[in-house]
């Protein structure tokens, strides 16, 4: 099994110093990393920038845009089996990066943003016999938000957890399939919830 995995945060830039971002800590993402490394997969880690050292043995692509994230990941996904995305991606960036720094006004400053690439989604276009597993971060109707981010991201299954979850130790997931059913729950440290995660995909990939 090779598995690509997305993990951290990306950043979008105003100008060359500064950035919008979000406070992943990209543990979920690496959690997962080593959990899939402890069955002996491949892994592809495609991370944004976090503060955590990557498990031995991934192959590790460092970006920091959701665009780099985007371009990795349709790159490595061609010679993977299947993809957690675990990624925090910043889902709006400035309409138009200024170069050098943007000086004060004195006043209020408005900020023209549009969207980034949805990467899940786009992996998710190009799955062809491959699997896709997404995350779900939830703060309102979370199953009902969840199950429509899976059928518009083409996901096999997606993973619902709680904003919660950003920066913690400890995750609470839910396994969600497209038809809606619950097919597992699993809550404890990020690590052991990683580890039930990947040994429910190898006993279902076997
Ligand atoms: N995702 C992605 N690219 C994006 C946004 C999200 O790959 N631009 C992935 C995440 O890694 C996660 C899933 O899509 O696996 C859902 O992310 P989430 O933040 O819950 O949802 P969004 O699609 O960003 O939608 P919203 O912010 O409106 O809830």
């Amino acid at each position: 099994m090779r598995v690509l995995i997305t993990a951290g945060p990306t950043r979008e830039y105003l100008d060359d110093v500064r950035y919008l971002s979000n406070a992943s800590s990209g543990r979920m993402g690496y959690a997962l990393a080593a959990a899939a490394r402890a069955l002996c997969w491949e892994v592809v880690l495609v991370s944004g920038p976090v503060e955590l050292r990557p498990p031995a043995g991934c192959e590790v692509v460092n970006v920091e845009t959701t665009s780099q994230m985007r371009d990795a990941c349709v790159r490595e996904f061609a010679r993977c089996d299947g993809v957690i995305a675990a990624a925090a991606v910043c889902d709006y960036k400035p309409k138009e990066r200024v170069e050098g720094k943007i000086s004060k006004t004195g006043g209020p400053v408005t900020l023209e943003m549009i969207e980034t690439d949805d990467v899940l989604a786009e992996l998710g276009a190009m799955k062809d016999g491959r699997w896709v597993m997404g995350f779900a971060l939830e703060a309102r109707n979370p199953r009902e938000n969840a199950l429509q981010k899976l059928r518009r991201k083409n996901c096999d299954w997606i993973l619902l957890n709680a904003p919660t979850a950003i920066g913690s130790d400890d995750n609470s997931v839910e396994l969600l399939a497209p038809d809606g059913g619950t097919l597992a729950d699993w809550s404890g440290s990020k690590s052991d919830v990683a580890q039930a995660i990947v040994e429910w995909i190898a006993a279902r990939q076997r």
